[in-house]
């Protein structure tokens, strides 16, 4: 087909798996599994290759992106890797001052808060990130089968690092920027679009056979604001890699009222945090598209009888899904044994082997 011939060569051989099929709302030989954070502090051999290493200048490693994504592949099994990035990878490229601090997270030096700001944002062109070409390129010959995806963060959970500054409960100065300031808000959010598109099609070209859109934080606003400040942006990231023809993935935490919204911004498939079950999250969203999730990622700390019982009520929950990809409903947590999520990825394929 038009949008297959887009498809890279290098990736043909993940075409079939599982998790590229539950995306398409295929047919799977079992239900997918992956983990959001599945690389990272949960697992020994990251932190060795970590040591002495700033987070930001381990991204911009391809030796280093390329073993630490495939760490959790190699450990857990899991169906799917996710590329070794930060959703602030992309604004740190363009030139944006800022770091990721350990226990904090990205902190910007000069926050974005006026019209003059905006010219800091400048596109993101592929030379500027030519390390994520290099390692997208050594992984998808490292996976064969086993499909790479690739990811950026929203325009609204970016413009909330930019606007405040650094991480925020409250949200206060995107807040004011988006209701106060309307017209700033919405040049802030599409140029963000603009660079996330760029970011995407860089990872898409080199390989990628699936991207996910994170906004992380979006879950703090209504659904009318939603609507109104926030999905054309999100919308506008989509359209610009549609033509590409692989699944786009769109998740954020706490959006059990936004579900059909983020729904009809693009995405083949919706992320679900663990507050919404996942039949009522497929209700929520409508037909038509696939589901990721849900397992809360403390239940992981609760010992594997419990770990199995609550897995299970997530797969009787997804089952009659046209499309479903066993999740957790965010980020595995730093202190989380990953023992534990080998098994789980293991008694997800028993269960649900056809
Ligand atoms: O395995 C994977 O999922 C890929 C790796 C990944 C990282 N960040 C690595 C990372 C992904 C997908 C992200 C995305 C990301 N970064 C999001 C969206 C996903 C989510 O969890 O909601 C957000 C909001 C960020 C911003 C960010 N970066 C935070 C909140 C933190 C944690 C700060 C801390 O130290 O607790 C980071 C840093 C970060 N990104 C780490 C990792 C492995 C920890 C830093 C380290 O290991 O030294």
């Amino acid at each position: 087909s038009a949008s297959n011939s887009q498809q890279p060569a290098a990736n043909a051989a993940a075409q079939d798996s599982a998790f590229l099929k539950a995306c398409r709302r295929e047919p799977v030989p079992h239900t997918p599994v992956w983990f959001m954070r599945q690389a990272g502090r949960s697992l020994p051999e990251y932190r060795k290759v970590r040591e002495g290493v700033a987070m930001l200048d381990s991204c911009m490693r391809p030796d280093l992106v390329t073993e630490i994504t495939l760490q959790p592949v190699r450990r857990h099994g899991v169906d799917a890797a996710i590329y070794f990035s930060d959703i602030v990878v992309p604004l740190k490229a363009i030139g944006i001052d800022l770091d990721i601090k350990p226990g904090v997270g990205p902190v910007v030096e000069q926050p974005i808060r006026s019209h003059e700001d905006l010219a800091r944002l400048r596109d993101l062109t592929p030379e500027d990130v030519s390390y994520v070409t290099e390692a997208i390129g050594m992984l998808v010959r490292e996976l064969s089968s086993t499909p790479l995806i690739g990811f950026a963060g929203a325009p609204f959970t970016l413009a909330s690092y930019l606007v405040e500054g650094g991480p925020s409960r409250n949200h206060e100065h995107t807040k004011a920027m988006m209701y106060g300031a309307p017209d700033l808000w919405a040049a802030l959010v599409d140029r963000l679009a603009e660079i996330t598109s760029s970011f995407l099609k860089v990872q898409i070209e080199a390989g990628a056979s699936a991207v996910q859109l994170f906004d992380s934080w979006v879950g703090a606003l209504a659904p009318a604001d939603y609507r109104r400040s926030v999905m054309p942006a999100s919308a506008k990231v989509f359209e610009s890699v549609a033509s590409y023809g692989v699944p786009r993935i769109h998740f954020g935490v706490g959006t059990g009222e936004l579900l059909g919204l983020m729904g009809e911004a693009g995405a083949d498939v919706v992320g679900v945090d663990w507050r919404v079950p996942m039949d009522e999250g497929a209700r929520r969203v409508g037909p038509g598209k696939a589901l990721q999730g849900n397992l809360d990622p403390a239940v992981l700390f609760a010992g594997r009888e419990a770990v199995e019982a609550k897995a299970d009520e997530v797969l009787a929950a997804a089952d009659g899904l046209e499309g479903h990809i066993f999740n957790l409903g965010h980020g595995v947590l730093p202190t989380t044994d990953p023992e534990s999520l080998t098994r789980l990825v293991e008694y997800v394929h028993e269960r649900t082997s056809r």
